[in-house]
């Protein structure tokens, strides 16, 4: 189980870097993010959100669980506006607008490339920790963020 890092906190604002070796440090990270995510009753994790500058995010969403190296979102279609919360955001649920539906093209933990398409919440999640890799946050979204 690893330490969160909290808004606010300058890490969360930068690019993360893509992963090229698929190796023990990698997996170790993974796992560690999985049992964060969960301790935390979380619904993804993103790397630089355990203080880890590496394009690696978890989804777990209807008990589906998902582990994405270097994700990029390839298509995505259709509206969608629902409630989003951050575990480096405590205290804070707002509605944010997102696709309605993603294709998401990564690599697994082995760096095997996989392709995968998830709609209304699996996709809000994707979108979300994507955007962690790209230092954005979904309060960003919104019109009177503090
Ligand atoms: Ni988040």
């Amino acid at each position: 189980m690893r330490n969160i890092v909290k808004v606010g906190d300058e890490t969360l604002r930068k690019i993360s870097k893509p992963v090229k070796n698929f190796d023990e440090g990698l997996w170790t990270l993974l796992d560690d993010m999985k049992e964060t995510m969960r301790k935390n009753n979380g619904m993804g994790l993103a790397a630089p959100q355990v203080g880890v500058l590496k394009r690696v995010i978890v989804v777990e969403v209807n008990g589906n669980y998902f582990e994405l190296i270097n994700p990029e979102i390839v298509a995505s279609s259709g509206k969608d506006y629902d409630e989003e919360a951050c575990l480096s955001v405590t205290g804070v649920q707002e509605k944010v607008w997102r696709p309605m539906k993603v294709t998401v093209k990564a690599q697994d933990r082995y760096g095997y490339d996989i392709k995968i398409s998830g709609e209304k919440y699996l996709a809000r999640c994707f979108c979300h920790e994507i955007d962690h890799l790209n230092g954005i946050l979904f309060i960003d979204y919104l019109k009177d963020n503090k």
